[in-house]
């Protein structure tokens, strides 16, 4: 059995969320901003999908692609100058797929205020180099918190895959419907 350079096992059967846990900041630049000197929706969202990554790769440890950003929330804007934090970590793995949550603070440097700005959930598939899909770890939830976004991300995946599912009818509908006209 392999380990990595923290004594994590590369190849385990289970992974706690503590060993996905991930983090970054940036500061607020002019080229992230809007013409009212807000950070970009766009931009921000670029950084929720990084930070997502790195915890499906800590989970995974192989090739992860972004399968879907289902839900995310702007609660307030971010101001130039600002620094961001992100913070993520992997709430449920299935097969193949992992949902990861990020959940993303602004400091205004002048005050030193915090202030929680967005969050959101992300599905990253595990892949090999040729892109074909990879079994994953299961999630060991071990707090009341990690609990709760265990079983959180059963009932989105559900909300997911029922979705999916409702706007393939609606194309099949939509396609038969201009096959008749
Ligand atoms: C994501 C992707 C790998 C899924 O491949 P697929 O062959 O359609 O997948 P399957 O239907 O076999 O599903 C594989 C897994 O992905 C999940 N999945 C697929 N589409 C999904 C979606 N839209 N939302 C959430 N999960 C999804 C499935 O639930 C399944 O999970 P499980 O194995 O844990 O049960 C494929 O669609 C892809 O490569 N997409 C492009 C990814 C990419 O380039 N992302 C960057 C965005 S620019």
């Amino acid at each position: 059995m392999s380990e990595t350079k923290t004594g994590q096992e590369t190849n385990p059967a289970i992974r706690t969320v503590a060993s996905t846990q991930s983090e970054m900041t940036e500061i607020i630049l002019p080229n992230d901003t809007n013409t009212l000197g807000n950070l970009l929706g766009g931009r921000l969202m670029h950084f929720i999908d990084l930070t997502g990554a790195m915890a499906a790769y800590r989970h995974a440890r192989t090739y992860v692609v972004t399968a879907a950003m289902d839900h995310i929330d702007f609660i307030q804007p971010v101001h130039l100058g600002d620094l961001v934090t992100l913070k993520s970590s992997v709430n449920r793995a299935f097969t193949t797929s992992m949902e990861v949550g990020v959940k993303v603070w602004a400091e205004d440097t002048r005050t030193g205020t915090v202030s929680h700005v967005a969050s959101a959930y992300l599905v990253f598939v595990a892949v090999d180099e040729h892109g074909n899909k990879r079994r994953v770890p299961a999630v060991k939830p071990e707090t009341p918190n990690e609990l709760r976004r265990y079983e959180d991300a059963l009932r989105r995946r559900e909300y997911r895959e029922a979705e999916v599912l409702r706007r393939k009818e609606a194309r099949k509908a939509m396609a038969a419907f201009k096959d008749r006209s």
